[in-house]
Formats: C-alpha cells, sequence, structure tokens
C-alpha cells in the first residue's frame, strides 16, 4: 500500500466510512439492515486499521472517532437558542380530551391531525449540526441553558456524526430522547452489581448518569440509544410545514426517530393510538411512560403557541402508574440521620413498572394503621417514574388468620434506645442521638455530602466501616473525629489502597475550607437546610453570634420561625455539639471571616478581588458587576493587596501567584456561595 495521505488509502478510508455510515443508517434507522453484523465488523476493522497505519487520513467525523476525545474536567453551558419546552400532561382520558377541544376551539376547526409519538423515559438533548457534521450535543437543563455534553454523544451509535444527503440546513438542531434500552440496562446493572459497585434504579437515570460522565470512554461502554423527536435551531433551508414531514426529512438525514408514530385524526385517533401503545408497551425494547400527541400542522402550532414553559400544541397522555401485587414479608424500621424511624416493607420481589422492586415505604405507623397492611398480607405497590415505590394497599381477601398488626417498636432496633413519639407528631424518633450508630452514619454521611463538607469519597460504605470497626484502632463517632484520622489509619479499611487512602486525606483537607453556610448546613441541626443555614450565615455574619442567639433573635432571621428557633437554640445549648464544632474548628476547618465594613455597609466593602480562569455561571463582567454591587474592587493583577483570587477552569499564572503569596482563592462554588449568601439588600 502506498504512504499514508496518498490518493488510494485516502479514498478507500472515504469508501469505508460511507459504506459505515450506510450500513448504521440501514440498521439503525431503517430497521432494516442490509449485511450481517460479521461483514459490518470487517468494514469497521479495515477503517480502524487503515486509519491506525495512516494517522494524517483520520478525520473527526469518522466513525472510529466516536471516543475520541479527552475527558473533560466540567462540563461547560449551553444557551439554547430556542428554548426547549416540557410537555403538559394528561392522566386521563378526560384530561386527554380536554386538551382537544381547546385545541380545536382555538383554532376553530371541527378535527385535528396530530402526530402520535412514544413518550420514551429518558434525557431530553439537542443535537447541533452544522454543515450535515455534529459540532454540539447539549442536555435541556432548564429549558434555557443547560450542559455540553458533547464528548458524550459522540459516543452514542445511534446518533450520526454526520447527517446522509443533501437538502439538510446548514444549521440543524436536532432534538430528542437519549435513553438506555430495556436490555441494555439490565447488562448494565449486572456488571456494576458483579463489581460491587452501585446499580441504578431505574434506566432513565442510567441514562442520564451516563451523559454525566466526564469521560467519554465511560459514556462509551453505556448502551445508549437515540430517538429524535423534533427539531430546534435552523438556519439556511426551510423545512416542510408538517410535523410528521419534519420527522420523516429527519429519518432521511439518518436521524432515528421512534417507529411508533404516526399521524392520527382527532380523538378517535388518539385514543386508538394510545391503546395500541399500551397494550404493545410491556414487549417495547424500552420504557416508555405515555405517548405524545402533537398537532400536526405548522401553522397551527404557530397559531396555538405557548403557555409559559410548555407548547398549547402538544400534550404528553401518561399511563397510568404500574402496580403489582405481591406478599409483604415483614416490616422493617429504618433509622434516620434526625432518628426518624420509617417502616421499610420487605417483599417478595416483584417486577413492577420496569424494575424488580423487594423493598418499599410506608412512609409512617398512621399510613401503615390507615392502610392496615400486615406481615404476611398481599399488598399492592405501585411505582410510578422514578419515584420511591409504595405499598398502595393489602387486600384484605387473601389476609390468613392470625395475621398481626405492625407495632411501633418501643426500643431502637439499631441501638436499643426508647422510641419515643411527640404529641401531635407522626414521626416516631429513637431518642438515642448520636450514641445511636444508624443516626451517627447519617450524620457522618450528611456531614461529608456534596453540599454539606464535600469530602470526595467518603461513602456509605466507608462511614459504615469507620463508625462500625473504626480504622488505626479509632471508631469516628462525630465529625471532629474525621479530621484526626491518617492516611495510615484509612489503608487498613477494607478496599482502601495507599493512593485512595491518600485521596481521602486529602479530600479531608480541602474540605476544610468551606463557608459558614455550608458549615451550619453540614452540622444536620433539625429543620436547617441549606436555605436557612444560608440566612443563618448572612444574619449573623460569625458563628460566635449565632451560637450565642436566643430563640427571639433567631426568629429575627427570614424564614426562621419558632419551630427552626427551637431546634437551633436546643442545638447549641448542649455542650456536646459546642465540643465538637470547637474541635472541628482547632482541626482547621475555616471560612472567609466579614470584616468589620460588612457588618455596618455593603457585604464585600473594601474587598479586592482578581479574577483568573473561566466561570461556567458568570462572564468576566457579570462577576465583576457581582462584586461591584457587593462593595468590593476587582483589580487585574495579584499583589499583596488581594483579598480573594476567584479560580475558574484553566487558571493561569494569576492562580501560582495567589498561592506563592498565600492569598485566599475562591472556586466557583464557593465564589457563588460568598455572593449569594451576601446578595444585596436594597
Ligand atoms: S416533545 C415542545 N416528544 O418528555 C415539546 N418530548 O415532559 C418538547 N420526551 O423534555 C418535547 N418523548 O425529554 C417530546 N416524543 C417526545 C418525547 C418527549 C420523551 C421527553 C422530553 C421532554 C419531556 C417533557
Amino acid at each position: 500500500m502506498s504512504p499514508g495521505g496518498s490518493p488510494s488509502v485516502e479514498a478507500r478510508a472515504k469508501q469505508l466510512r460511507e459504506q459505515i455510515e450506510y450500513h448504521n443508517y440501514r440498521y439503525y434507522v431503517l430497521d432494516d439492515p442490509e449485511i450481517p453484523d460479521a461483514e459490518f465488523d470487517r468494514l469497521f476493522r479495515e477503517l480502524q486499521q487503515l486509519e491506525k497505519a495512516h494517522p494524517d487520513i483520520v478525520t473527526e467525523d469518522s466513525p472510529t472517532q466516536r471516543v475520541g476525545g479527552q475527558p473533560v474536567d466540567r462540563f461547560r453551558e449551553v444557551r439554547h437558542a430556542v428554548p426547549m419546552l416540557s410537555l403538559e400532561n394528561a392522566f386521563s382520558e378526560e384530561e386527554m380530551a380536554e386538551f382537544d377541544r381547546r385545541v380545536r376551539e382555538r383554532l376553530d376547526v371541527e378535527t385535528v391531525d396530530y402526530t402520535g409519538e412514544t413518550k420514551l423515559d429518558g434525557v431530553s438533548i439537542s443535537l447541533l449540526y452544522e454543515h450535515g457534521r455534529l459540532i454540539r450535543g447539549a442536555t435541556r437543563g432548564d429549558g434555557t441553558t443547560g450542559e455540553d455534553v458533547t464528548h458524550n454523544v459522540r459516543t452514542v451509535d445511534t446518533i450520526p456524526l454526520r447527517l446522509r444527503g443533501k437538502g439538510f440546513p446548514r444549521l440543524l438542531e436536532v432534538r430528542g430522547e437519549v435513553f438506555m434500552p430495556r436490555e441494555g440496562f439490565a447488562e448494565l446493572n449486572r456488571k456494576l452489581e458483579a463489581a460491587g459497585s452501585k446499580t441504578f434504579v431505574n434506566p432513565r437515570n442510567a441514562a442520564a448518569g451516563s451523559l454525566r460522565q466526564l469521560d467519554p470512554r465511560l459514556a462509551a461502554e453505556r448502551p445508549l440509544a437515540f430517538f429524535g423527536f423534533g427539531i430546534g435551531q435552523v438556519e439556511g433551508e426551510s423545512l416542510p410545514e408538517r410535523h410528521s414531514e419534519i420527522l420523516t426529512a429527519l429519518q432521511e438525514w439518518g436521524i432515528r426517530v421512534s417507529p411508533r408514530t404516526r399521524v392520527v385524526r382527532g380523538l378517535d385517533g388518539c385514543r386508538t393510538f394510545y391503546d395500541g401503545l399500551a397494550a404493545e408497551r410491556a414487549d417495547l425494547p424500552y420504557e416508555i411512560d405515555g405517548v405524545v400527541f402533537k398537532v400536526d400542522r405548522k401553522d397551527q402550532q404557530r397559531q396555538l403557541g405557548f403557555v409559559s414553559r410548555a407548547p398549547r400544541w402538544a400534550i404528553a397522555w401518561k399511563f397510568p402508574a404500574e402496580e403489582a401485587a405481591t406478599v409483604l414479608r415483614d416490616v422493617e424500621f429504618q433509622v434516620g440521620r434526625t432518628g426518624a424511624l420509617t417502616p421499610v416493607a420487605r417483599l417478595e420481589p416483584v417486577f413492577v413498572g420496569g424494575v424488580t422492586v423487594s423493598n418499599a415505604t410506608l412512609h409512617n405507623m398512621d399510613e401503615i394503621e390507615r392502610k392496615d397492611v400486615r406481615p404476611g398480607d398481599t399488598v399492592i405497590v405501585r411505582r410510578a417514574g422514578d419515584v420511591i415505590p409504595e405499598v398502595v394497599r393489602a387486600v384484605p381477601e387473601k389476609r390468613k388468620r392470625g395475621a398481626r398488626r405492625v407495632k411501633l417498636p418501643e426500643s431502637c432496633p439499631v441501638c436499643g434506645s426508647e422510641v419515643v413519639r411527640a404529641e401531635g407528631e407522626v414521626v416516631a424518633r429513637c431518642s438515642g442521638g448520636l450514641f445511636c450508630p444508624a443516626q451517627r452514619k447519617e450524620s457522618l454521611r450528611h456531614f461529608a455530602s456534596r453540599r454539606a463538607m464535600d469530602i470526595d469519597g467518603l461513602g456509605t460504605k466507608l462511614i459504615d466501616q469507620l463508625v462500625e470497626q473504626g480504622a488505626g484502632g479509632k471508631r469516628v463517632k462525630n465529625p471532629a473525629d474525621l479530621y484526626e484520622l491518617t492516611a495510615d489509619d484509612l489503608v487498613q479499611l477494607e478496599r482502601v489502597g495507599a493512593k485512595s487512602a491518600e485521596n481521602l486525606v486529602n479530600a479531608l483537607v480541602q474540605s476544610k475550607e468551606t463557608t459558614l453556610a455550608r458549615f451550619l448546613y453540614a452540622l444536620g441541626i433539625r429543620e436547617v437546610g441549606e436555605v436557612t443555614a444560608a440566612a443563618l450565615a448572612e444574619h449573623f455574619g460569625e458563628l460566635e453570634r449565632l451560637e450565642d442567639a436566643d430563640e427571639e433573635e433567631l426568629q429575627s432571621v427570614p424564614d426562621v420561625g419558632p419551630v427552626v428557633a427551637r431546634h437551633v437554640h436546643a442545638f447549641f445549648r448542649q455542650t456536646h455539639n459546642r465540643e465538637i464544632i470547637q474541635r472541628l474548628l482547632a482541626a482547621g476547618v475555616t471560612w472567609p471571616r466579614p470584616t468589620s465594613g460588612e457588618r455596618s455597609g455593603k457585604a464585600l466593602a473594601g474587598k479586592t478581588f482578581v479574577l483568573t480562569g473561566a466561570l461556567e455561571a458568570f462572564t468576566r463582567d457579570e462577576a465583576r458587576e457581582r462584586i461591584e454591587a457587593l462593595g468590593g474592587k476587582v483589580t487585574g493583577s495579584v499583589s499583596r493587596k488581594t483579598d480573594f483570587v476567584v479560580v475558574g477552569s484553566e487558571a493561569g499564572s494569576k492562580l501560582e501567584k495567589a498561592q506563592a503569596l498565600g492569598i485566599q482563592t475562591l472556586d466557583e462554588p464557593a465564589f457563588r456561595e460568598l455572593i449569594s449568601v451576601h446578595h444585596t439588600r436594597d
């Protein structure tokens, strides 16, 4: 063969690419393969070998280059040129009829043509093609701004890297759903389970999790698929005037569209289509949770327009939640972070709504009594979407004689402390506090969680071991104990090597630089969630002032009522809690302290900031505006006078200089926290 780049090699590569793309199209879009898989693999391998021998002929959109890119360090934001809307739902035939009536009235017509489509349960995705080349893939996000997941969507083999044929617009944004077919999902979970990793509860979460991988090689291993269901931005060419024709055009350009798509006439047509899919649903290779109907004519769509975030011309007619009967083996009580006892139903495993369910929530004792479910009963279990499965009711006709009612345990199933249920409260609690290992584990989990102290790598299994057996002879009882662990202690844990022990110690060190709001949230004070923690941090500015506040002053904080005030006050009255806080501070937990200027005037008065690198949520100018609005100053270079250096991605020498001078750096989350906690009040 002639050397790389020579016409014959290049020509052959081009030919192979075209053949591969054509057979992909036959296979995925037309669902009508022309050649056996082995033949396809042979073409693919030939191309791979050719490209390996002649690296200079590789093109970015060659079918071999799906997993080409390097891992990304974060997801960039993408603003959608045309907002990605959501759909209104109909949960019954009446609601569907109501929708059709409104549409007909607004259009002033007798009957409407709709396109009926499957409502896939996956992740909404926008694919941008420029001159037929896939240049960007993005998630829906909040509809206006999503995340750039190009590196991952490129690995989905049903998404063409190049559009076929001619006649497609210069710029074409295809919208559709990335999902995980049932079989691939089951296989993935089997693998995860075998590897001792956490499994996914449903295909939708699995698809979302896969798209959120930073490393495209990981996404490539996930069996993802794509169906297009519409378009967004279009430039350069006009598209057909019917939605169904647009879908046909997309198919011709190589985009896979759900084969269960059909134009139907009026409400009757919708009903037939819905019933047909409802019957077929269980046999489909992927999960659907309903049917989508869209007014087919584009002019009618335009006439109908939008309400807030959903079009008036489309609706999702959802299937009812799935239910199944099984046997309740037992009811056990789980103890949460605040000691709350939650009854959990242990069930004979049952397949419902696409997953096997063996546990379901019973919420609380009142619910159990109301539903009168007893161990041994046949019960109805329901699973809707990705919510936790629940026991709906018992089937009393099938009750065995002598079935006993569930009793609230008098003592905690974990630590044996007394269980108390306050007057008028639904929830019963273990009174053991941090003496109870279950509460201890849950509060450590909360302390380490991402939105609290964000201790990377300190997961459930490690916490269980640290609480139960301890490490290096030290048993972890409270958050302060965590910071006393050394790498030598940690390597003694199961499945922790030298490297991960070191990473964990680093993560512990890193977590010490936090904000007051995060710290307060991390403490896990009853009724103090993130919002309240931020409000408390903003109001008091310093921990000492909060610790000494009485209930009255606490109640003057926005959102803090008598109950929250009582819990906060009681928390700081306990010597035990104060001791732990002292130990945490002594271990080096720290946050930016307000200066005297802040308390009197604007929050960042007198503070000098330097910005370096790119931030996700702000442009430079926006960041500057926010700082200045709060009384701070932004300068261009780092000096001893700089108070904070805000560090975005790809930060340069300014970061090094800040580190050399020992100036406090803020990463984007810390910066956001700072400016959101100190939002202007005027
Ligand atoms: S159309 C203009 N069609 O459902 C309306 N959405 O609940 C935009 N979905 O975010 C959506 N299958 O992720 C449309 N055939 C289908 C769909 C579909 C699934 C998802 C989509 C959307 C969500 C809205």
